[in-house]
């Protein structure tokens, strides 16, 4: 058990590397906190017009998920591996070096799954993919893509996460929260939108 609780601290200290304000801040971008949503991910990064930063954030930030699971799966075994990808995602949201006040958790969500079942981490994206093509507007593309989750997880034969998969749908809906009021108001902007 030890070991175990070890890859969860892993995880999120891994998950809790806020790679976005890292790359504004590096790249003269200015302060996440003071543009558009607030957030540090990397939709927000693209509101600065810097589209290379956006794509790295999504990257790192979806990467550090992976690297969690891999790392974890690699060393020890599939129930670490687990543990430090779900401690990855909270890591995100809840990072103890921005008084826990961190990220929406959806590229470190990707990337985890991606690691750990990449068919169900692959009908995410594209589910995320689809719904942004569709909308044009990263959180509901985010919540489509949470939302499916459970449905994908039990159709491709990962059911046994259906609960895991309730939480974090659960989770990132939580962490969406002003979004989804800027939704129903009709004043969420639509990607690279300021
Ligand atoms: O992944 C975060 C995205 O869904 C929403 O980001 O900056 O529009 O709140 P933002």
């Amino acid at each position: 058990l030890p070991l175990l609780l070890s890859w969860g601290v892993i995880g999120y200290l891994l998950g809790s590397i806020p790679f976005g304000m890292v790359i504004a801040r590096a790249m003269g971008l200015g302060n996440l906190r003071q543009i558009g949503s607030g957030n540090i991910g990397a939709t927000n990064v693209l509101r600065t017009g810097n589209k290379a930063a956006a794509a790295a954030t999504l990257l790192l930030d979806g990467a550090k998920g992976a690297v969690a699971v891999l790392l974890a799966r690699a060393l020890a075994a599939e129930d670490a591996a687990q543990l430090a990808g779900v401690m990855a995602f909270i890591g995100h949201v809840y990072p103890v070096w921005l008084g826990f006040r961190g990220g929406k958790g959806v590229a470190t969500f990707l990337g985890l799954v991606l690691a750990l079942a990449w068919p169900v981490g692959l009908a995410l994206c594209a589910t995320w993919l689809v719904a942004a093509v569709l909308g044009r507007i990263s959180s509901l593309a985010a919540l489509a893509a949470a939302a499916s989750s459970t449905f994908w997880l039990t159709l491709l034969g990962h059911g046994h996460a259906f609960f895991l998969g309730v939480a974090v749908t659960l989770l990132v809906f939580w962490t969406h929260r002003t979004n989804i009021a800027r939704l129903r108001a009709g004043t969420e902007p639509k990607i690279g939108q300021k």
